[in-house]
């Protein structure tokens, strides 16, 4: 490029005041100017110092010196308008950028409950067994009548029912379901065996609130209806589970009881390490179960003399404790975050 020193600094001279006057008022202005003056390849700039080695000897160093001067100059300008944005940016802005960042202890957990109901249901589907579901208001006819509960019989005060409307003339009885049981009623209603189900759900028991009871808690139901069913079965898939769910090492025991709807009936027991307790811990009853009575298999019309099953209802919440080794039941209803963050 043809070029001398008195052109280089004419100019300079116009790039001076354009850059003087410049207005960088937006971003946008300022990188439109850092292109035109500074830019690698076809800033204006740049392109006078490519012109120096073509210029005369003994003029380099001043057309040097120019240029840098007028680079210096342009930068100068760029860097202040950039300064300036900066500036309103966090004057305007209502967030206090010098405050620690949110603490991760608060960072969302599943509710132990939610964990243990997992695992449990984890476990018997692997056993083959699939889910169902049933209403939470149920009626008295599916909670206790079809379950062999004689009507006015003190079995129905072994749990107290929370009733939204007495069953009489022409009602039928709504009611907060007691238990899980009434599922098995549902769905031996709704289809044919064989069965193989579990059923998780809520229940809820005008009960007096203590460290092991509360007035809602959780179970989950066992069906199993097919040929040729026996009490074998059913204590061998409770074996299962409990040392699927506590571990190989698990104490249990299974001791006789009475439900109306099965005959025979048991329940399961775990044995709970306490150190402090004077027998070194105690047995902690996690489940009701027994071979279902002909009276309920007769009750959904299916064939008591050809069919045979077993039922198991367990709550969530004990076997839960157990295994966190959690000491009261009522902590897991208080939401306190110090409990729920250690889960
Ligand atoms: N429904 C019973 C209860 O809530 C538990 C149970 C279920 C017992 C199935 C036997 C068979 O106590």
């Amino acid at each position: 490029m043809e070029t001398n020193l008195e052109y280089l600094k004419t100019v300079a001279a116009t790039f001076t005041e354009e850059i003087a006057v410049a207005k960088l008022d937006t971003p946008a202005k300022s990188e439109e100017f850092r292109i035109r003056f500074l830019g690698q390849r076809r800033g204006v700039i740049p392109k006078l110092f490519k012109t120096i080695p073509h210029l005369p000897k003994q003029d380099r160093r001043s057309a040097g010196l120019l240029l840098n001067a007028l680079r210096k100059e342009a930068q100068t300008v760029l860097e202040h308008a950039i300064e300036q944005y900066r500036v309103k940016s966090t004057d305007t802005c209502d967030i206090d950028l010098t405050l620690p960042g949110r603490r991760s202890q608060w960072a969302g957990s599943r509710h132990p409950i939610t964990l243990a109901l997992a695992k449990i249901t984890d476990i018997f589907e692997h056993m083959g067994f699939a889910i169902a579901e049933g209403p939470e208001i149920e009626d008295d006819w599916h909670n206790f009548t079809a379950l062999n509960f004689p009507a006015d019989h003190p079995a129905r005060d072994m749990q107290d029912t929370l009733f939204i409307e007495e069953p009489g003339e022409g009602r039928a009885g709504a009611m907060m379901r007691t238990h899980t049981s009434p599922v098995q009623i549902r769905t031996m209603m709704a289809g044919d065996p064989p069965f193989r189900l579990i059923a998780p759900g809520r229940v809820f028991r005008n009960e007096a609130i203590t460290y092991k009871s509360y007035c809602l808690f959780h179970q989950v139901e066992g069906l199993v209806v097919d040929e040729g069913v026996t009490m074998a079965d059913l204590k061998h898939t409770l074996t299962g589970f409990a040392r699927a769910f506590f571990g190989e090492e698990v104490k249990m025991r299974f001791r006789p009881s009475f439900f109306p709807f099965t005959e025979p009936s048991g329940e399961v027991d775990i044995w709970w390490d306490l150190p402090d307790h004077p027998d070194g811990g105690r047995w902690m009853e996690i489940l009701g179960s027994g071979m279902v009575h002909p009276n309920v298999l007769d009750a959904v019309g299916i064939d008591s003399e050809r069919y045979t099953g077993y039922a198991f209802g367990m709550g969530i919440e004990r076997p839960a404790m157990l295994r966190y080794g959690i000491d009261d039941i009522r902590i897991f209803y208080e939401n306190d975050v110090r409990f729920l963050a250690q889960f």
